[in-house]
């Protein structure tokens, strides 16, 4: 079935796997997008704080990665509503929502610039666009229509652009390479690589009838949370994720103690670093050590010369096998109506 271009349309109803195809164009129009803001914020900037959710909130981890592996200023990211108690006067707060309207992200934005920070927002429009504009924050706008999890290069690299402008990041050639290794990825995970040489494909037959529990160490930690919740949206499926060390320390003892899982599940080990360093060494002590309490684990190496490269990298693989798990399962990848619905009840529990 993976191979039939005709049968995946059918499932595929709206066309995700030609939304992911789109990823290299994105992540070079997202960086021209952000790098034409003429900000109207004004730093020094003593700490950026990115606030968003599941979607949107991929693209502020992206960006927060870059900005942990080389900027100056720190930098965290909020999933909730509450800003932590250094937020305000001297903060940057990048808000990140595709859709503009997420009522956690809104409400952490709003509470810190009342406390004396500035906001930047990234969104394809919404409330936040309007709040902001109105309360002199900077606003990049990012193209409508998309899921918001399938904007991921527009709203991880329209951020990047943005802070560039404000001094917060030098991005010099990596959009260029990062999009460049993405297409030539791309070539490999898209519907018409054959699945015999295709590893998203092979990864999406192995996960199908398992539940997934993904491992990712240092950088790919990132990568191995979009997994998870691509797997919860696309195909539908419960899926767990480990960080690395962290998952050393405590759910590794689950796999020797308990044979069933052998069967129920599929590890999968994310690989990025060299043997020879510490988060290396965790990689292949996750493969090795899962091996030994009876699983099967599979390999999912992401290549690239920078820790943002290899990140995607993993990405691509993972979300190319979400939507061939949908296809497998018969699920259109693209809806989510319970998280719609979910959104409806809450504005219901609100009222009273
Ligand atoms: O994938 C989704 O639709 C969700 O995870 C959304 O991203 C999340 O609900 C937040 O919405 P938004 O991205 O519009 O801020």
């Amino acid at each position: 079935m993976l191979d039939d271009a005709a049968a995946l349309r059918q499932v595929d109803r709206a066309d995700m796997l030609g939304v992911l195809g789109g990823l290299p164009a994105q992540v070079r129009e997202a960086t021209a997008n952000g790098q034409r803001l003429r900000p109207r914020v004004r730093g020094p900037f003593r700490g950026i704080l990115f606030t968003a959710m599941g979607g949107s909130a991929m693209g502020a981890d992206m960006a927060a990665l870059r900005l942990g592996q080389a900027g100056d200023v720190p930098c965290a990211v909020v999933r909730g509503y509450d800003p932590p108690a250094w937020a305000g006067r001297g903060t940057l707060v990048v808000a990140v929502s595709y859709s503009g309207n997420t009522e956690e992200t809104l409400a952490c934005a709003q509470a810190a610039q009342r406390r004396g920070a500035q906001v930047l927002a990234i969104t394809s429009g919404g409330e936040l666009a309007s709040w902001t504009e109105q309360h002199g924050g900077d606003v990049v706008r990012v193209p409508a229509g998309l899921q918001p999890r399938a904007g991921l290069g527009h709203l991880t690299f329209a951020t990047l652009g943005a802070l560039e402008t404000m001094g917060l990041a030098q991005l010099g050639k990596e959009p260029e390479a990062v999009a460049a290794h993405l297409e030539r990825l791309r070539a490999q995970l898209e519907p018409k690589g054959p699945e015999a040489a295709n590893p998203a494909k092979q990864l999406a037959r192995a996960m199908h009838g398992r539940i997934p529990f993904v491992y990712g160490a240092g950088a790919l930690e990132v990568a191995a949370r979009r997994f998870a919740t691509q797997l919860n949206e696309n195909p539908k499926v419960l899926c767990h994720w480990g960080p690395v060390p962290e998952a050393h320390h405590n759910e590794l003892s689950a796999w020797f103690a308990d044979p069933t899982l052998r069967e129920a599940t599929l590890p999968v080990v994310m690989q990025g670093e060299p043997p020879g360093t510490p988060v290396g060494a965790r990689e292949r002590a996750s493969m090795a050590l899962l091996q030994e309490a009876g699983a099967r684990p599979w390999l999912l190496e992401a290549k690239g010369d920078t820790a943002l490269a290899r990140v995607f990298h993993a990405i691509y693989v993972g979300d190319y096998a979400s939507v061939y798990l949908a296809c497998l399962l018969g699920r259109d990848p693209t809806p989510v109506e319970a998280i719609q619905k979910l959104k409806q009840r809450m504005a219901e529990f609100r009222k009273g």
